[in-house]
C-alpha cells in the first residue's frame, strides 16, 4: 500500500506548519506587549539593572553602560577579587557633567575617612567602598540625557577604573 507513506509524510508537514505558526504568534503577542508597555526597551545594550564586576586586577568589567532616561537605575558593584578594601578597595563613583575628572581623583585620595569621597557637590551618586568578596547596590534616577564618567576613587584606581555612564 502507497497510501500509508504519503499519509505519514502529511502528518510531518502539518506538524511542522503547526511548529512553525506558534512561535510567530507568540512573538507577535510578545511585541504587542512590549509596544503597550511604558518600558519600551528598544536596543539591548541599554539595561537599567546593571551590574559592574570589579577586580584584584584594577579593573571594572564594562566600560561602556548606558540606561534609559527617566526611570529608576539598580546598579549592583560586585567586588569579584579577595583583596581587602584597604589595599585594593573599589566603589563606583558617578560625577557630574563638568567635573575635572584628575582634580576630583586627586581630591579624593586626602579623603580616606570618608571612603575617599572628597567633600563637594561633584557627585551624582556613589556605592560604598569595597573589599575583595563584598558587594553593594544603589537604586538611583538616571540623570538628564547624556554623557557622564564614573570611576573609582581608591587612590591610584581612576584612570583604570573609568568609564561613560550614558544616558538616553
Ligand atoms: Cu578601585
Amino acid at each position: 500500500m502507497n497510501m500509508k507513506p504519503i499519509n505519514f509524510y502529511l502528518i510531518i508537514v502539518i506538524v511542522l506548519v503547526g511548529c512553525n505558526q506558534k512561535p510567530k504568534k507568540e512573538k507577535f503577542q510578545y511585541e504587542r506587549v512590549q509596544e503597550n508597555s511604558s518600558e519600551v526597551i528598544q536596543n539591548n545594550d541599554i539595561q537599567n539593572t546593571v551590574i559592574l564586576n570589579s577586580n584584584d586586577a584594577m579593573l571594572f568589567d564594562k566600560k561602556v553602560i548606558k540606561v534609559n532616561y527617566g526611570e529608576k537605575i539598580t546598579l549592583t558593584l560586585n567586588h569579584v577579587g579577595k583583596i581587602g578594601k584597604d589595599f585594593m578597595g573599589h566603589n563606583f563613583v558617578l560625577l557630574k557633567k563638568g567635573v575635572d575628572v584628575d582634580d576630583f581623583a586627586q581630591r579624593a585620595i586626602q579623603a580616606r575617612d570618608n571612603e575617599y569621597i572628597p567633600e563637594g557637590d561633584e557627585i551624582i551618586v556613589t556605592t560604598k567602598m569595597l573589599g575583595g568578596g563584598e558587594s553593594d547596590t544603589i537604586v538611583f534616577d538616571a540623570p538628564e540625557p547624556g554623557k557622564y564618567i564614573f570611576i573609582c576613587t581608591f587612590p591610584g584606581h581612576y584612570q583604570l577604573m573609568q568609564g561613560e555612564f550614558i544616558v538616553i
